[in-house]
């Protein structure tokens, strides 16, 4: 009876080292990956206040602008986008507005920068 018993405690021990591999994968992959959401503050502040208009893609629901497309706003200085992100901006027979998203209660002028410096490097130009 004992013999039995820890035979089939013995059969087991491949089984637990397996799925504690799984684990140890789990866990060096969530490490992995967590620096580089951490890495860049201008991607946490594109998902958390434009990517709801924007889309993760930058092309956006329509009426938005197309980051990605060529000649598109990203073609412009970066003063001028960071006024237009301030301040917000109306192109001609737009059916909707850029809300300001700068000012008192808005981005701040470095978040400001740091969400165009991921625009740049998310989207190119
Ligand atoms: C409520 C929806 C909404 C949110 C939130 C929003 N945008 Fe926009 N954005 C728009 C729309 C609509 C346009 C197009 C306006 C137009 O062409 O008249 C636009 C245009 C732009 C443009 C292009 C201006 C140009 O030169 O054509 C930039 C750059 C931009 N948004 C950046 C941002 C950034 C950065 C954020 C987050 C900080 C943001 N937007 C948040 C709706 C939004």
């Amino acid at each position: 009876m004992r013999r039995g018993g820890s035979l089939a405690a013995n059969k087991r021990g491949p089984e637990l080292n397996k799925s504690t591999w799984a684990w140890a994968a789990v866990l060096l992959g969530s490490i992995a990956i967590t620096p580089a959401f951490a890495a860049d503050p201008g991607q946490a502040l594109y998902e958390a206040h434009c990517s709801v208009c924007h889309g993760e893609s930058g092309k956006g629901a329509p009426g938005t602008a197309d980051f990605a497309g060529k000649g598109g706003p990203l073609s412009f200085p970066d003063a001028v986008i960071f006024e237009r992100i301030a301040q917000g901006y109306r192109s001609a027979g737009s059916p909707m507005p850029m809300p300001a998203m700068g000012g008192k209660d808005g981005l701040t002028d470095q978040q400001i920068k740091e969400v165009i410096g991921y625009l740049r490097n998310k989207f190119g130009a």
